[in-house]
């Protein structure tokens, strides 16, 4: 199909953008879809360098072409790197661990190298390196970038140490959909969450200067809008307007290319009918040229030789000659950019610039990293297990990642005099499962194992009785064991029922059709119940799950997410109040999964649900809205939050600002952690509004009767959002601030853009 430009759109942009960028707004916003078009090379794109640096330029100068493209080739296993080295054909290595391994390889690639140019050592540190931290959706739940910080700083120190130089993560990419297993590996359904917790991220693996001994080079991934996959099918499909692509997938992009984010992986999805990885508008345009990103940009896993199968190459040379100029500057394990890359070249398919430019960027990562002065690691410093520090830090940050979904009575917290707890379950003592995926030196189990729920609750109340059942798997349907299960529970004083999921059913490739309470664990619950005594359930979970039948019969819900090597002790300290829960959901809960997706910012539609009128826009047989919201959680105390005051009624759409003050107040009988969460609603506007979006949050601690002003400062960059040409705009008009501990906050003021 060809399409038809008005005249007066042919020409960029006020803002800069190319007009491949024009284009791609004309498409999102209904213009026939060619993903040639958005393929293409980025001839009338700003050309945007990383910026001069002598070294570089000199290394540049003096490297032939085959090995410029072996700057371009990573490499995931030993056999394969050793090979590519004795070719003098390789840029970096990802997924060998141990300080003597990497040495080694480094010792080929400085002293057998014409040039002696070091490899980068990558591997995936997600939540910890040997010391496991809370998953990232759990760190999310913290409303803590601090919590996030201190994850990636400790990581950072042990990785570094052992002679990794790169992690990939931080993983940012938002998403409304919990079948999706890779929902486990970010901070859930909010842009704005997501970036404030991407930005922390990446300064707590970076510090101010990526070359020190404890710091890695972060990467930003997946760019862009993963997390939209159709079905929540990994690698799916993903369809996506300009404006959403622009307001709800890249935000944490941009927070981490503006906290300084030394790379970034591209996505396996197509984006509107065009794979990240030849993707040229969101690589090259928006992440290079818009955001100014001086970095390198990796490809995932095999990316570029999937464009065959996708259907955008027809083979590798195809497949090369599609990503390298859409800006993905090194190929991960496929090899399409050394074995094509210089027939490319003859063929004028490929330019040379454009070969420079994706060598420069990856040198200049290296020399940023310091591995010209420092290419081998002191193999006394390896780091093999978790330090004290580590590990109560691990501690400290899963405590502020539970969320107390529910608390009837309340039953919780439990004395620690108590004279007797069952502990029923599957996961009651599980160990690697509350690691959850992408554990322990990227291979799937830490050298340390998690301490397990029943170890937790026996050292928090060492006067009691701990008893444990397992009662049943987490898959299968066996309830042979659910008799042993009820003679526990009417043993004890109370009954702690862990169940969920293990830690390979989220994560990559891990999606789920069915979010229930895997095999009979629902039902094992019902047995507890059926006991009569008193209970609360604790939830090991990589993602949201459809549990009503939990909502409505378990007296307590604590969701401990998949919480780290300190598990066990973590979820004690909260059952047994030494940590007094804070955190809140940063994804919904769907009732069931008929009604995914559904998310908190939402754009209203014309006839908004009304129980009391059928033709408004609901289900049939659901109730409206989520079983538990984005945002929240419940604490032992109780606060209110109240005397909202704005600055002004007025916003100037240029540089205008506002504050907006509350007071928080702690008025029971504990101290706690209160999250102040601030949403915005734009009632009218050129493109309709989400009926709420975060702005603003703190997490506070307050102790007993104590009170606290809070205060956040809205700008402009909070009242605007981009468009379906990808502008960013701000509109006159009224604007709504919500201020409260959960999304659904009613205290309201309102001011005007004008
Ligand atoms: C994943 C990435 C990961 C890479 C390297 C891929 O399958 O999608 O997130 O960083 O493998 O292990």
């Amino acid at each position: 199909m060809t399409i038809q430009l008005p005249e007066n759109q042919t020409a960029g942009p006020a803002d800069g953008l190319s007009r491949r960028s024009m284009l791609a707004g004309l498409l999102a916003a209904g213009g026939a879809a060619s993903s040639g078009l958005l393929a293409a090379p980025a001839s009338a794109a700003p050309a945007v360098r990383a910026p001069h640096d002598h070294r570089v330029e000199a290394l540049l100068k003096k490297m032939t072409l085959a090995e410029k493209l072996g700057q371009l080739q990573l490499i995931g296993n030993e056999d394969d790197a050793r090979k590519a080295l004795a070719k003098g054909q390789l840029g970096g290595v990802f997924s060998v661990v141990g300080t003597a391994k990497l040495n080694a390889l480094q010792k080929i690639a400085v002293e057998q190298t014409r040039l002696g140019i070091p490899l980068i050592f990558g591997l995936d540190v997600i939540h910890g390196y040997t010391t496991n931290f809370p998953i990232p959706l759990a760190q999310g739940s913290s409303f803590d970038p601090t919590a996030a910080a201190d994850d990636a700083t400790i990581s950072a120190k042990e990785a570094r140490r052992s002679g990794i130089h790169w992690t990939y993560a931080p993983m940012m990419d938002v998403t409304h959909e919990p079948r999706w297993g890779r929902i486990a590996e970010g901070s859930g359904e909010d842009p704005y969450l997501a970036s404030k917790m991407a930005a922390a991220k990446v300064v707590g693996y970076q510090g101010g200067d990526i070359s020190s001994p404890d710091r890695l080079a972060a990467c930003a991934k997946h760019f862009v809008a993963y997390g939209g996959a159709e079905g929540g099918r990994d690698y799916n499909t993903v369809d996506v307007s300009l404006q959403r692509l622009h307001n709800h997938y890249l935000p944490p992009f941009k927070a981490a290319v503006e906290a300084g984010v030394a790379t970034v992986m591209t996505s396996f999805n197509t984006i509107s009918g065009v794979p990240a990885h030849g993707n040229g508008y969101v690589v090259h345009d928006i992440l290079k040229g818009r955001y100014g990103f001086d970095g390198f940009v990796v490809s995932d896993y095999t990316g570029i030789q999937e464009l065959i199968n996708h259907g955008l190459a027809g083979d590798g040379a195809d497949a090369a000659a599609a990503a390298l100029p859409a800006g993905v500057d090194m190929e991960m394990v496929s090899t399409n950019y050394v074995d094509f890359g210089q027939q490319l070249l003859a063929q004028h398919r490929i330019t040379r610039e454009q070969v420079d430019d994706a060598v420069r960027r990856i040198l200049l990562v290296k020399f940023r990293l310091g591995l010209f002065e420092h290419p081998y690691t002191d193999e006394a410093g390896e780091v093999k297990a978790p330090s004290a520090a580590a590990m109560a830090k691990s501690r400290e940050v899963a405590g502020k990642s539970m969320v107390l979904l529910k608390n009837g009575g309340p039953v919780l917290p439990l004395a620690k005099s108590i004279g007797s707890v069952a502990v029923v379950g599957p996961l009651g003592t599980a160990t690697y499962d509350l690691n959850g995926t992408w554990s322990g030196l990227g291979t799937g189990a830490s050298t340390t194992p998690p301490v397990t729920v029943v170890d937790g609750i026996k050292a928090a109340a060492p006067g009691a009785k701990v008893t444990y059942a397992k009662g049943c798997e987490v898959e299968g349907d066996d309830t042979s064991g659910f008799g042993a299960a009820q003679d526990t529970a009417r043993g004890a004083d109370f009954t702690v029922v862990v169940v969920g999921e293990t830690a390979a059913m989220s994560g990559e490739a891990a999606a789920r059709s069915n979010i229930d309470l895997p095999g009979v664990q629902q039902q094992l619950v019902a047995a507890i119940k059926a006991t009569g005594k008193p209970f609360a359930v604790v939830l090991i979970n990589g993602r949201p799950l459809t549990i009503p039948y939990l909502a409505e019969n378990a007296p307590a819900i604590l969701e401990a997410w998949a919480p780290g090597v300190q598990g066990g002790n973590a979820i004690a300290d909260i059952l047994f109040g030494t940590v007094n829960p804070g955190g809140k959901l940063p994804v919904s809960f769907p009732r069931a999964v008929g009604q995914i997706p559904i998310y908190y910012n939402h754009e209203n539609t014309g006839r908004p649900a009304d129980p009391n009128n059928k033709y408004t826009s609901k289900y049939l047989d659901l109730a409206t809205g989520p079983l538990y919201e984005f945002g929240h959680g419940l604490s032992y105390t109780t606060f209110t939050i109240d005397g909202l005051t704005l600055s002004g009624t007025r916003m100037s759409t240029h540089g205008g600002k506002i504050t907006v003050s509350v007071q928080v107040t702690n008025t029971g009988k504990r101290s706690g952690d209160e999250v102040v969460q601030l949403y915005l609603r734009d009632p009218v506007a050129s493109i309709v509004q989400p009926v709420r979006k975060l702005r603003g949050f703190q997490r506070v601690s307050l102790g007993a009767g104590a009170a606290k002003t809070v205060t956040f400062t809205l700008t402009t960059e909070d009242v605007g959002f981009y468009d379906n040409a990808g502008k960013f705009r701000v509109e006159k008009g009224k604007i709504e601030v919500y201020v409260g501990n959960t999304s659904s906050a009613e205290l309201m003021d309102t001011f005007t853009v004008g």
